[in-house]
């Protein structure tokens, strides 16, 4: 039983591993060699670098850290080292060829694969194979983030399941906001759990006011009355870190929205235009006094109903500087998964390597 366990473990692992490249590949195919450096802009790094430094970051753990092996690449620490190399750099490596660094990380996936395949592995050996397999899932996520912000085409997506965006609705749900007293919680991981980040360590109290926030995330619909109201020009519905936000961008609506000659709303969707979709959430929630930390405590992506909005349109958007529709925004989300802070010459999605939590650190 023991042994079955182990191997299943292995299993486990090399499935995330193999599946998390898979997925950047797919990402990654189609996009032409001037897609794949780009355009220099804040947080949408160059396609050529995200396929390198995941490769990187992967060498960096296993191979490198776990059995002090030398890296396959000589110099890709001054090019994919996102701790220590500005992203102001990024458009001006001399890069691999897209084919050289195709196979460099071909290269180390295969010798993260041989080496689990020869080995039972540790509890250190699950940290850092779930750590890397999770990184690289990240930074497929940005990938996404950089390919719809700069209108390339709608990648194949072969794993996509699309009943995930469509979750289950209740029809007779009524939109409404929840009073939350307020209190003490415990934010970040506990010792005990088998993985965390090195932002989640460790589980502390944080007090909490009493705030509301509404029960379900806001819905295009939802959003488009406060947009049509004239919200992103009244100062009163804005906090000040919001409105500040709002006036630095001269955002008027979503970013990728565009109002049509014909008056209706559309939306860019990759490289494609569409009308816009009214039952499609938005992965965020308004609320009267919403927080980083409320909102990581309520939740906000609950399923909700489809269908034309109750909500008032005078809601306040968001608080903390963070546009409403946090998806569809003039400002990429800089971090979607942790909220730990991040210099800004540091890669804002690289998790730093963090002793496994068995080893009791
Ligand atoms: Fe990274």
């Amino acid at each position: 039983m023991g042994t079955y366990r182990l191997h299943a473990a292995a299993d486990r692992l090399l499935d995330a591993l193999l599946d998390a490249r898979a997925v950047e590949l797919e990402l990654l195919d189609g996009l032409s060699d001037t897609q794949m450096l780009g355009e220099r802009a804040h947080f949408l790094e160059p396609p050529i670098w995200e396929m390198g430094h995941v490769g990187w970051f992967q060498e960096l753990w296993l191979s490198r850290h776990l059995d002090g092996e030398a890296t396959l690449l000589p110099g890709s620490d001054g090019i994919y080292d996102s701790f220590n190399v500005s992203y102001r750099q990024r458009w001006d490596h001399r890069y691999p060829s897209r084919k050289q660094t195709a196979e460099y990380i071909s290269k180390v996936l295969r010798r993260s694969v041989d080496r689990l395949e020869s080995r039972t592995p540790t509890a250190e050996d699950a940290y850092f194979y779930t750590l890397a397999a999770q990184h690289e899932d990240m930074h497929a996520e940005n990938l996404i983030l950089i390919l719809q912000s700069l209108g390339y085409a709608r990648p194949h997506w072969s794993r996509f399941d699309p009943a995930a965006t469509s979750p289950p609705v209740v029809s007779d749900y009524q939109l409404r906001d929840v009073a939350v007293p307020g209190g003490t919680f415990l934010l970040g991981a506990s010792p005990d759990e088998p993985f965390v980040f090195d932002n989640e360590k460790w589980a502390h109290p944080v007090v909490v006011a009493p705030f509301s926030i509404a029960s379900t995330p806001v819905t295009n619909a939802d959003f488009q009355a406060f947009v049509d109201d004239g919200g992103y020009r009244r100062r009163e519905l804005w906090d000040r870190r919001g409105w500040d936000w709002r006036r630095r961008e001269q955002a008027e609506h979503p970013v990728f929205w565009a109002r049509g000659d014909d008056g209706r709303w559309y939306e860019r969707s990759f490289d494609a235009m569409a009308t816009l979709r009214h039952g499609i959430r938005s992965c965020t929630s308004t609320g009267t006094r919403r927080t980083r930390t409320a909102a990581g405590l309520a939740g906000a992506c609950q399923p909700r109903p489809s269908g034309r909005s109750q909500r008032p349109s005078s809601r306040r958007p968001a608080a903390s500087g963070v546009s409403p529709g946090a998806t569809t925004h003039r400002r990429p989300p800089a971090r979607t998964w942790t909220s730990a802070p991040a210099g800004p010459s540091t890669c804002a999605r690289c998790p730093r390597a963090t002793a496994p939590p068995a080893a009791g650190k």
